[in-house]
């Protein structure tokens, strides 16, 4: 992937920059998922290999961290490979959207992963128990779960399949794990591969190549600014990154909103995924026009490998328009993607990038997943929270829970 950013680097940053390599490389030492890139999949593999060919469906019992990741990915990549089987996340509390998913896989021939970090999520158990009530059949389960967590102890109970994430691994930065890999492998997804463009970033950045220069600027700029362009919008163009949107929104809003470590302050940066052409028709005007408090990555595909052009065909009064005879759909979605960015340009006060992925394939996207990890643990650091813990969740779980012990009463 390139990433080409059209704001200035910020000037006499020498000493800031060196303090912050080394923050990285101690965080290194105990934040596990700077290593995924060299997760050993044999164990991944043998599951898949051993797993019935007549399971056509793999559903996903999990949600946040747990899910988005896996879906990101599988979204991406569905529209251009025959995948093995079909995954479905059951991800909300929400009984009209369980009753849809249900409706849509067969339970003889479904294998489920519950997965949760924790082991103890109210919404994942409670979707797991109403999947018990349907199929009773411990061996079409398998767990990913920390070791010794609630969960992993119920599996051994019950002699189910476990899998472990590393426990220094946290839930949103886990997709690379077996979070991920084990429900994108069941499918077909060559999570070698997915490994492989996330080893690319890894390196660049450890090496102090292209992408630390790139990542650096990038996490300065958005540090100093935190509290004016406090917004940041990806503006992808295509589709397929609808889902690696609302990945990106949970890891840039769960790791960056938070109270200061060394301060009594509240600080954080907004993340919106949105979805271009589509969006240049709804929330383009507010980055345009409104209050200048957004930056802006466009994400663009280089190779969509589809040569679906518009025919050249004129239509009557709509003669103005036969400047698209011809055109292949590619041209004219990156076209009105650059379009989008050269407008913005103009205005000088929109912060804007500019990130293409080389194919929709599983490297581009373990580059573009790992690019963004590293993106938020930088800004993380500089803007002083603790990118991986996430309190701010805990008062409504435990309130909730709270609740049902009082309606069980
Ligand atoms: O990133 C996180 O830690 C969270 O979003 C979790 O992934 C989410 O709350 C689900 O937790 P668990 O995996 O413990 O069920």
């Amino acid at each position: 992937m390139t990433n080409k950013i059209y704001f200035e680097d910020l000037p006499n940053i020498k000493e800031a920059k060196k303090n912050l390599s080394k923050a990285i490389m101690k965080e290194k030492e105990s934040v596990g998922y700077y290593n995924l890139p060299q997760f050993d999949v044999s164990s991944i593999d043998e599951f898949a290999s051993r797993i019935d060919d007549k399971i056509e469906f793999i559903v996903v019992l999990g949600i946040g961290g747990s899910s988005l990741g896996a879906k990101a990915i599988y979204e991406f990549l569905k529209p251009v490979k025959e995948m093995k089987r079909k995954l479905y996340f059951f991800e909300s509390t929400d009984p009209l959207n369980i009753l849809s998913l249900l409706s849509k896989i067969e339970i003889k021939k479904s294998h489920f992963l519950v997965i949760s970090k924790s082991g103890t999520t109210v919404e994942t158990i409670a979707v797991f128990k109403y999947m018990l009530s349907i199929n009773k059949n411990m061996g079409h389960y398998t767990i990913i779960t920390d070791l010794d967590s609630p969960l992993d102890k119920f599996g051994k109970l019950k002699g189910m399949n476990i899998f472990y994430l590393p426990c220094n691994v946290g839930g949103r930065f886990s997709v690379l794990s077996t979070v991920g890999l084990l429900p994108l492998a069941l499918c077909g997804v060559d999570i070698k591969e997915l490994l492989s463009g996330a080893k690319k970033i890894q390196n660049s950045f450890f090496e102090d190549a292209y992408i630390k220069d790139v990542l650096f600027k990038k996490a300065f700029f958005y540090a100093k600014h935190h509290s004016t362009y406090h917004i940041n919008c990806i503006f992808a163009y295509s589709e397929t990154l609808k889902y690696f949107c609302q990945w990106y929104v949970q890891l840039w809003g769960e790791s960056l909103g938070k109270k200061q470590r060394h301060s009594a302050f509240n600080v954080g940066l907004t993340p919106i995924g949105l979805i271009g052409p589509k969006d240049q028709h709804s929330f383009l005007q507010l980055i345009v026009e409104g209050t200048r408090d957004k930056s802006m990555t466009c994400i663009k595909i280089d190779d969509f490998k589809d040569e679906l052009s518009i025919p050249d065909i004129s239509l009557e009064e709509l003669e103005s328009l036969d400047i698209l005879n011809g055109l292949e759909f590619h041209d004219l979605i990156n076209m009105q993607c650059d379009s989008a960015m050269e407008s913005l340009k103009i205005l000088k006060d929109i912060p804007i990038d500019e990130i293409i992925v080389p194919r929709v394939d599983e490297r581009s996207m373990g580059e573009l997943i790992y690019y963004y990890e590293l993106l938020t643990s930088l800004v993380g650091q500089l803007i002083d929270v603790d990118t991986y813990n996430q309190p701010g969740v805990e008062l409504g779980k435990i309130i909730l829970k709270n609740k049902l012990s009082e309606v069980r009463k």
